[in-house]
Formats: C-alpha cells, structure tokens, sequence
C-alpha cells in the first residue's frame, strides 16, 4: 500500500486549529490510517502503537536510539496529581507515537507547547515505556501495599562501583526511536510536562546500529562481538509468557500482562581489551569474533557447546546450560552501546546501557548477576557504574494510561492464567500444554480527560526597540 509522506509540520497547522482532542477523537482520520497501514518492518519511518495488553519498547523491535531517563516525583506531589501526570503523559504519547507535535492552543503570546526539534520527522517507530521503581511503593502515595513481591532492590553485587545520582528513580521512561532527534524529543517533551510534579534524576542515551549488511546477523557492540545473538525471541508467545510477562498467577493482580525491567550502565574498558590479544577475547567471550559462533561451530546460529569453552567464559556463566533452571533464569536483553566522550581519568566513557525484561528478578536478574559477578572473565574489562530496577505496568488503551491497573482501579485486562507461563520442566508423556486462553474482553478502561495538557509556559516577555535617537 503506498502510504502518503506525512511529517509532523504538515500536520502542526490542523493540530493547532484542531486542538489536542479533536486529533485523539479522529481514529479514521489520515494520520491514523496512514500510521496503521504503515508496516513497521518495511516503512523506516513507520508507528508503533503505543497500545495493547503489554506496553511498546518491549517485544516491539528494537529501534537504533534510546533516551532513558528516570525521574523523581517532587515532595508534596500527591497521588490525585501522580495520576495526572501518567494521563497527561499518555496523552502525549499517543500524539507522539504517530508522528503529531503537542498542539498549540493558538495564544501569540505563550511558548510553543511543542520544541520543535522533530517538526521534520515522522513517527521513526517511537516507543515510550514507563516503568515504576521500589520508591514509588513507599508512603507518599498510598502504594505500598501494592508493591509486588519481586520488585525487590538490587543487592550490592561484587564488583559494582554505582554512581546514585546515576541510578534508581521513582519513574522510568524509556524512549526508543530510528531518530535519536525523535528519541530525545520523546524523553524532553515528558520532562517539560512533569515541571513542578517530577524531575529528571538521570538520562541515558544509547546507540544500537544494525550490521549495514542484514545478512550479518546480530549488531555489534564496541568490543567488536556480535551481541545478541541467543537472545530470547521476543516474537515467541510462549517464550515471552514463560519469561518475560508476569502472569496474573504470579500476582498482583493489578500487574498481570506487565514486566520488570533492569538497568545497569556497564562501563567498557576500551585501553584493556584492545591490548589483547584475540584468543583471549574469544575465551572471555566464549564466542568468535568474526563470525559470532560459538566454539566448536561456525556460523552464528550453531548450537553452544558449553564444554568446548573455558569455565569463565561470559557466555557460559550467564547461561550454564544446566535444564529448566537455566531456561526459567533466561532474560529479553534490549541493551544499547553509550558513548559518552571522556571519564575523569581521560579514558572513554563508553560502554553497554545493559537494559533487560523479566518476569522476576529475583529468579533471572539477580541470580544470572550474582553467578557473573564472581566468576565471569569479562569483568576485568568492565565496570557497572548505575543500576536501577522497575516494574512495567501492562499496556493500556486509547481512553486509558499506563499505570491504570493500580493508580485507577481499572480492573486487569489479564485475568486468566497463561499454561505457557508455567515453569515446570514437562512431564514425559504428557500431552503438550493447551494454547493460551484468550484475554477475556473487559470493557474499555474509563476515559481519562483525553487532553494534552502542555508543558507549563512562561509567558513571553516582548522587548521593546529602544527608540532610535538619530545620533
Ligand atoms: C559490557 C557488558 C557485556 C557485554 C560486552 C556482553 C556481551 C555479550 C556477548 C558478546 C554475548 C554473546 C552473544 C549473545 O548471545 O548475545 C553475550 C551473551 C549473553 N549475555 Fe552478555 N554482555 C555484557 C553484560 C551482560 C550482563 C550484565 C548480563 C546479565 C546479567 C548478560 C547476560 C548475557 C546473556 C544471558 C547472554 C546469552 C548467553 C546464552 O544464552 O548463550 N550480559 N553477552
């Protein structure tokens, strides 16, 4: 289907006479219709719809530009204006998400209430993902009850040299885009709206480019090995119930359909690792360089063979390879390279924005860090600076916002247990797990205010021309 070129500032003039509402309340309109037909996989520029039963950023495809940022909720914000905040977010979101600036309410002499900077852009398959850390979950907001038993803060791992001001957070925003402009946009235009609510704690960017040959299979990261190669198949429905989606058996009910999302900033020891020697490279990895393979094979895809490689390996102490529990402990990756010029000391500071989803982190992060934390070779050459854990409510709809489930007493969409998300090993003989039940259809969560509410403005202060004296 050809699908017309539309970038945002075509479209600013209808957003600003039309207004933040009339834009949400026009599901047939142009911009819908072009960004549903758009297929994500063939169109670079294409959308990706910011609802479902789980959030975007996910399983969705990773895009090449990340802006992740948590924020902290100022002091005195309540939880009447925490709820604010989600739906004034999700509203934007969702204008965002399709290539659509904030619209401006038409006032000459207020500040743009959208930046401007992605006016050229389309929707450069944008996702934006919210998470909630461990802090949200204590008195301010009535929410600690509700916090799930596996949002659990991350132990002190041997080795960890965390920078706070760089790690945890009270939010997590995780925007990813084939523009790093889109991206930053993204994450700057959530920052702008939180103003006297919430405020930025930290930011991350990341870099993730796709080998210009697809036929090269995995990326690379910057110490030259193709990453994410046994990754989990996020296009597997019963891998991602089994690992990835809390099932509404695990509880709290309010959280089924969501995931948990781990962060660490692991610094890479540039001047280390490029003085040695390849087999030594291969060794700490436990995989060839050129061609990803694991020892023993020679294409990227062969099967691992732990015992070919040393007990060290990064490879083999991450995933042992020792039956069910190595499968139940296997986490979706979605990291992204950083690069963020010089450390103190004058070395670069670069390295892996290590980003992974679970289902319980107890069972996957922590138990897979703690096992690497002692025993992988890689850790002579890197170092984990941040660290930060969030839960990630499940997806919502048009009418609702993310966080729903527990801030709005909207009942779970997630109700019936998945079979695919049982962890024990199969019985032999036993008849193969029945296909998932279908999410049962619950109605359509209650409609929020449906505006975007703009960024709080200054008003511009008009400088008068001092009168010419004619000297
Ligand atoms: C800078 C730090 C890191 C680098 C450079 C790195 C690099 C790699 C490479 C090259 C592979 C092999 C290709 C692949 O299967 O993706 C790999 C695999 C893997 N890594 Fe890392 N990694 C790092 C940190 C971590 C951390 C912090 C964890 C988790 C705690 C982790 C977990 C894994 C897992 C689970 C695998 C797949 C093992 C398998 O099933 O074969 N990695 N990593």
């Amino acid at each position: 289907m050809d699908i017309p070129h539309i970038t945002r500032r075509s479209l600013i003039a209808s957003a600003v006479t039309g207004g933040a509402a009339a834009l949400l309340a026009q599901p047939a309109g142009l911009i819908e219709k072009a960004a549903a037909a758009a297929d994500p996989a063939c169109d670079p520029h294409g959308a990706v719809s910011p609802f479902g039963i789980h959030q975007a950023g996910i399983a969705t495809p990773a895009p090449e530009h990340l802006q992740l940022a948590a924020f902290d909720l100022v002091a005195g914000t309540t939880r009447a204006q925490l709820i604010e905040l989600l739906q004034e977010w999700q509203n934007a979101i969702s204008l965002l998400t399709r290539g659509l600036p904030l619209p401006d309410a038409a006032l000459p002499d207020e500040a743009p209430a959208d930046t401007g900077e992605a006016l050229s852009q389309r929707a450069d398959h944008l996702t934006i993902t919210i998470g909630f850390g461990p802090s949200l979950f204590d008195d301010r907001f009535g929410l600690a009850s509700q916090r799930p038993a596996a949002l659990v803060d991350l132990p002190a791992f041997t080795g960890d040299a965390l920078v706070p001001t760089r790690s945890g957070g009270d939010l997590s925003v995780q925007c990813c885009s084939d523009t790093r402009l889109v991206a930053e946009h993204g994450l700057r235009t959530l920052a702008r709206m939180a103003a006297g609510r919430a405020v930025v704690r930290w930011v991350q960017a990341g870099f993730n480019e796709p080998p210009s040959n697809p036929a090269d299979g995995s990326g690379r990261n910057l110490f030259g090995f193709k990453d994410g190669t046994a990754n989990l198949d996020s296009s597997d429905a019963a891998r991602m119930a089994r690992n990835v989606w809390v099932d509404p058996a695990d509880g709290p009910a309010w959280l089924a359909g969501g995931t948990y999302q781990v962060y660490r900033r692991v610094v890479m020891i540039m001047k280390t690792w490029d003085e040695s020697v390849l087999s030594e490279q291969e060794d700490v990895m436990g995989r060839r360089r050129a061609t990803g393979a694991p020892f023993g094979g020679t294409r990227e895809t062969d099967p691992v063979r732990s015992e070919l490689m040393p007990l060290t390996a990064h490879v083999r102490v991450a995933n042992p390879r020792t039956g069910t529990d190595s499968e139940n402990e296997r986490i979706l990756r979605r990291g992204y390279s950083f690069h963020d010029g010089l450390a103190a000391d004058g070395s670069f500071d670069a390295g892996l924005a290590f980003i992974a989803y679970q289902r319980d982190p107890r069972r996957q992060f922590i138990t897979m860090q703690t096992r690497l934390a002692a025993n992988d070779a890689l850790n002579e050459y890197i170092t984990h600076t941040a660290s930060a854990i969030f839960v990630i409510p499940p997806g919502t709809t048009a009418t609702g916002y993310v966080g729903e489930t527990l801030l709005g007493a909207v009942p779970p969409r997630v109700t019936v247990p998945n079979p695919a998300a049982d962890l024990r090993p199969p019985t032999p003989g036993a008849p193969a797990p029945a296909p998932p039940a279908a999410a049962p259809t619950t109605p359509p969560a209650a409609p929020t205010k449906g505006r975007v509410v703009p960024p709080k403005r200054r008003k511009v202060i008009k400088r008068r021309r001092p009168k010419r004296t004619g000297a």
